[in-house]
Order: structure tokens, then sequence, then C-alpha cells
């Protein structure tokens, strides 16, 4: 079955991120020019998915007004001549794809957020795509090879990476026969654990391919590392009934949720920004001569 609905759990606070994040949510926080969801929702749109569902929080209003069309703004474009920014405008979703947007009242974790899109997944497999971790995959996007994986193999997939020892507790790790990486079956996946208990250094990073079982394992589960709902130990669930895989994919993850990885992600991406690199490199020569 093809997955062409994706869910974009995007309801939480963005507390490592204030003040910026007081009064704007944290997926709006652009990288150059666009904000995180909107490199989240392009990935997800190149590999397939024509249902976008947002599960959002009462501070998040500027994510449906992003994906929304501004008829005060479309209209001043036009009358000042402005047709090439109306075309970004007015080109931020293509043609065919819908947006549905739930609520979740309080942050209960992100298993929770998954599971408050049930109603519209109903059952069939789907992607969920965390903005936070911002993937340039260059020719074929994360959720693309995700997507080749799931078409092979029929099963769940969730993207990982090598993280170092001492991070594992920021991550799910995976227990895998890494000789057989990037594709092997998951044999455990536990939620941030300690480093001396990690059954690996793969972390799951936020993309994942799920089948619809997940949200009655989800409705089971017990809340789990930080007092939550995680989507990590419904995994650990669906590990004991069906095949689950983990992709270690080809691409450079940026981890937007940080300040470090934020900023990587903005010289790395303005670095290869055809307006902008040529100038920001001269820009950025200039800093590091300053500093030497
Ligand atoms: C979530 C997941 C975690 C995963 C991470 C990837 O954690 O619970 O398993 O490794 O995303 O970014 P969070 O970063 O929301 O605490």
């Amino acid at each position: 079955m093809k997955v062409t609905k994706a869910i974009f759990p995007v309801a939480g606070l963005g507390t490592r991120f204030l003040p910026a994040t007081k009064a704007n949510p944290k997926e709006m926080m652009p990288v150059v020019d666009k904000p995180l969801i909107q490199y989240a929702v392009e990935e997800a749109v190149s590999a397939g998915i024509t249902q976008l569902i947002f599960v959002t929080s009462s501070s998040k209003r500027a994510i449906e007004d992003h994906f929304d069309s501004n008829f005060e703004l479309e209209s001043n474009l036009i009358e000042r001549g402005k047709f090439e920014l109306l075309e970004i405008v007015r080109n931020i979703l293509p043609e065919g794809v819908s947006c549905a947007y739930i609520r979740q009242k309080s942050p209960q974790g992100l298993g929770h957020a998954v599971w408050c899109a049930k109603e519209f997944v109903l059952n069939e497999p789907f992607a969920v795509l965390l903005a936070d971790d911002l993937i340039d995959g260059g020719k074929k996007s994360c959720l693309q090879q995700m997507m080749d994986v799931y078409q092979q193999t029929n099963t769940s997939v969730v993207a990982v990476e090598k993280i170092a020892q001492t991070e594992t507790k920021k991550y799910g790790v995976v227990d895998v026969d890494v000789t057989k990486m990037p594709i092997a079956v998951i044999r455990g996946i536990v939620e941030k654990p300690q480093p001396d208990k990690a059954p690996s250094n793969y972390g799951v990073v936020g993309r994942y391919i799920l089948k619809p079982r997940i949200f009655d394992l989800i409705e089971n589960i017990s809340q789990g590392s930080g007092g939550e709902i995680q989507l990590t130990d419904a995994i650990e669930t669906l590990l004991k009934e069906e095949e689950v895989y983990a992709l270690q994919f080809k691409g450079k993850r940026y981890d937007c949720g940080s300040k470090l990885g934020y900023l990587e992600a903005t010289l790395a991406y303005a670095l290869k920004h055809p307006e902008l690199a040529q100038d920001f490199k001269h820009s950025l020569q200039g800093f590091l001569e300053c500093m030497e």
C-alpha cells in the first residue's frame, strides 16, 4: 500500500530556543529563507505524500497561516508587480496536497502526538517527520530512501544515524546487528538510554514510516522516559509482532532543536543558496580572518 499521509508533530513548546519561541513556533524558525516546517513538508511531498496532518497546540497558528493563502499579501504583490515573490508565496504547497490540523491539548510526548492523528490516518501506513531534524539527503531525500525500503520490505522503517556514545540519552537507540547496516532488522529499541545501557550507537532521527497497528499499541503503553508516552516504546512493542527496519540513511542531518545544530544548518544552507552562496562565503572568510 502506498504511503500518502504524513504526520508532523508540532505541538512542542520549543523551550530550548526561548525567548525566540515565546510567541513563534520553533518550527517556523527560518533556515536562510524558509521555515523548518517547510523543509520537512517539501521532503514529504517530494516522496509522494499528499495528505499532511499537523498535530499542533494553541500557540502554533503561524504554521496554519503559512500553508494557507494570504489574500492581503498576494493582492499587494500583484499591485506592485512582484510576480516572482507571488509565485513563491502561492506555491508553498503544490496542487493536490491537503492539510489537516489537530490540537494536542497538552504535551504528553511524541507517542501521544502521533496517536492524536489516528482518526485521520485510519488503516493506512503513514510517515512521521519531526521538523527539528533538518536532513539534507542530497539527490534522494531521507524519506524517499525510507520509502524505497518500505516498498521492498512492506515493513515499518525508522531512520537512524551513528551518534557519539555520550549522546545516547538524547535519542531513541536501536539494537541491531551492526554488520548488516545500513539496513537491519531492529531487535530492540530504547528511549534515551544512559551510555552504558545503550544497545548500540545508532540513534533514531525524526523520520518514521509506520504501520497503523502502532496506534493500538500506543493506547496500551504506559508513560516512559520523561513521564511521556513515547513512540519508541510503542515501536518496541510492535517488534514483538512484526519486523521493523532501521535505515542508516545517506545524507547530513542537522539537529535544529539545538542552537549549535541550527547555526550549522544555517551556515550549510546559506553556502549552497543560489543567490547567497558567493557573497556569504566571502563574509565568512572575512570573519574567519578576523578571528585568526
Ligand atoms: C524524539 C524521539 C527520539 C528520537 C528524536 C530524534 O525525541 O523521542 O526517540 O531519537 O526525537 O530527534 P526528542 O528529540 O523529541 O526528545
